[in-house]
């Protein structure tokens, strides 16, 4: 069925939305994004999405061409129309279309690209995956060295992906120099005992909005945080490992490189921040 986006101040079907093929998103990848979850038809952490999408378009210069105000009624007119109870809000603001190819930017005043759309996802919260857990492999990190940007530069990351597929398993662990970046769509954790681990934010990971909740929330429910890099031999040696992302929630590991965790099913530790994650998100869902 077809879905409602939004273009440039447009609310169309998607068969007729429409991007320049000069736009610079296309041409160069000079565009950034956002990934907001839609639990019971309101948005998860909304503000926590923005905030960062302002962050990643000043470290661009890309202006940002609509306020908060604006940006929550397309979410929600989106949502509206769609009929999504459970999915996602995809968003991307690109440098625009300046109707030629350049390195230079384009002049300032070149109006951003704006597109949106829903993704339907039915049981996203109630996930056959969070029950059994998923299996990760480990890839050289070789993605440019401003990941903390939440850039549409994702070609990497969809090939390891593919290379997680191929090998039998979910997804793959990015690693820099000996220790753990980050999943390629997602942050990586691992478990000992009632401490969790997780590498500190710098340039060298995407600082992820769902990181931040379930590191609060672990906090608040008295369990030790450790924010430091961890090797895949580490993981390998963990009670429990998990990923977090506004698609996936806290997602438990049960294997890493071939060698199950904790028994080879979803930790204790795991399974309780999801639902906590869960139970306060939705709560604060707007
Ligand atoms: N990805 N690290 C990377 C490289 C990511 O692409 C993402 C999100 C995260 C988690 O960030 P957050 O908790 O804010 O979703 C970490 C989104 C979901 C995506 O590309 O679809």
């Amino acid at each position: 069925m077809s879905r409602i986006v939004y273009v440039n101040g447009d609310y169309l079907p998607e068969e007729e939305a429409k991007v320049s093929i000069f736009d610079r998103a296309f041409l160069m990848a000079d565009g950034v994004y956002e990934v907001t979850s839609v639990l019971g038809g309101r948005l998860i952490d909304f503000d926590g999405h923005l905030t960062r999408l302002q962050r990643s378009l000043d470290e661009l210069e890309i202006r940002n061409p609509l306020s908060r105000e604006e940006w929550l009624a397309i979410h929600r007119r989106l949502v509206a129309e769609n009929g999504i109870d459970e999915g996602l809000v995809y968003l991307q603001v690109t440098r625009g279309a300046p109707g030629d190819r350049d390195f230079a930017f384009p002049p300032a005043d070149t109006p951003p690209t704006v597109v949106l759309f829903t993704q339907n996802k039915p049981g996203l919260a109630d996930s056959p995956a969070a029950k059994v857990g998923i299996k990760v492999i480990s890839i050289e990190d070789i993605r440019w060295g401003r990941r903390d940007i939440k850039t549409v530069q994702l070609l990497y990351p969809s090939m390891g992906k593919m290379m997680a597929k191929k090998a039998g398993c979910d997804d793959a662990w990015m690693v820099e120099d000996g220790f753990v970046t980050e999943g390629t769509s997602n942050n990586a954790y691992i478990v000992k005992g009632n401490r969790i681990i997780t590498r500190q934010l710098s340039n060298d990971i995407l600082h992820g909005i769902t990181r931040a909740a379930v590191l609060r929330l672990a906090r608040e429910a008295q369990m030790e945080v450790e924010e430091r890099p961890f090797t895949i031999a580490e993981a390998q040696a963990a009670d429990e490992a998990f990923i977090t992302s506004a698609s996936t929630f806290v997602m438990p590991v049960v294997e890493v490189d071939g060698v199950a965790l904790g028994g080879g099913t979803p930790g204790p530790v795991t399974t309780r921040l999801r639902e906590i994650y869960l139970d306060e998100m939705r709560k604060a869902a707007i």
